[in-house]
């Protein structure tokens, strides 16, 4: 009998026919959000779970399908999932680096970039039709890229493309604060700098989160990091929400400590903070950071021959997490 496994999300539909070719696929294709009551009904009898990020595959989901013996993640990030419960489990997890690296590090240094030079702000304002005359002295003034100083805060895949396209492309200096230093081979390859958590808050023009969630990391950004920052800063998270205090964000824009934040991702999301939403110095996207039809494609394809790797229908695509 082949195995039944379980789409959470809607996916290509070329590339989960793939998926077919080895199991039954329950699949969703109306996209819906499911509950964890749902989510654990449609996963009676499954073998296999292609999830995301929206799903919280935990020990009591785990009690609950006994039969589960793989959770292939799509996307780098695997917060979402308690890794430890499934290892205890014999239950293999996977995710999808790599292949949305370059993607994310282009999102990321454009984020930054609309932020600093307030893109998105001066696009609404177009829009009001209030634009009657092309100012000179305070029309939308922001801070420069080329010679700025960029601090990033996790260096791994992401974080070293992002330094590169600063110090390569736009002649900024790079600094960055990270769990370890890069050997010298690596920080020449990225050219950047280790600097220590204060130095990184203190000096650096733009600040670009990327680091990943754990709970140790909750709130590595509020009040106390943010007040550490120049006035004339912005901030640019593409990591995961909860890792900065979304509520001392916003009032730190309020009160000016920072002048900008570019935020791809929230705490509680997809529900954001109203002083975020009310913020004029705030860029607001939805969780796109790895959004190319490229990147999702290939995200989806190792996700799925993670699956069938995982539940012995083929080589291992990417190195399983337990
Ligand atoms: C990732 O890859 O972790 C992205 O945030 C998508 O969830």
């Amino acid at each position: 009998m082949r195995p039944s496994v379980l789409a959470t999300r809607a996916t290509f539909p070329d590339i989960a026919d793939r998926l077919r070719q080895y199991f039954d696929v329950t699949d969703n294709p109306s996209d819906t959000i499911w509950s964890p009551t749902e989510l654990i009904e449609r996963l009676q009898g499954k073998s296999g779970v292609m999830s995301t990020g929206s799903e919280r595959i935990d020990a009591a989901l785990l009690d609950a399908c006994p039969e589960l013996k793989a959770v292939c993640n799509v996307g780098v990030g695997y917060n979402n999932i308690d890794v430890a419960a499934c290892t205890a489990r014999g239950v293999v997890v996977t995710n999808t680096p790599d292949v949305l690296t370059e993607t994310t590090a282009d999102y990321g240094f454009g984020l930054m970039m609309a932020t600093a030079r307030r893109i998105a702000e001066s696009d609404r304002f177009v829009r009001t039709g209030a634009w009657t005359k092309t100012g000179i002295h305070d029309h939308f003034v922001g801070g420069d890229i080329q010679g700025a100083t960029l601090g990033i805060l996790g260096m791994g895949r992401i974080g070293r493309g992002i330094a590169r396209r600063g110090a390569l492309g736009f002649g900024m200096r790079v600094i960055y604060h990270n769990r370890s230093k890069l050997d010298a081979a690596q920080e020449a390859e990225a050219g950047a700098q280790y600097v220590d958590k204060q130095t990184l808050l203190k000096e650096a023009d733009h600040l670009v989160l990327v680091l990943p969630y754990s709970p140790a990391a909750h709130h590595t950004i509020g009040a106390a990091e943010i007040a550490l920052m120049k006035p004339s800063a912005t901030l640019t998270n593409i990591a995961r929400g909860g890792i900065v205090d979304d509520a001392a964000l916003a009032a730190a824009l309020r009160a000016g400590t920072i002048a900008a934040a570019g935020l791809d991702v929230f705490e509680g999301e997809p529900k954001v903070h109203a002083d975020l939403l009310a913020a004029p110095n705030t860029v607001l996207t939805a969780h796109i950071g790895s959004a190319s039809v490229r990147t999702r494609r290939a995200m989806a394809a190792l996700a799925i021959d993670n699956l069938i790797a995982s539940l012995g229908y083929g080589p291992q695509a990417g190195a399983p997490l337990t």
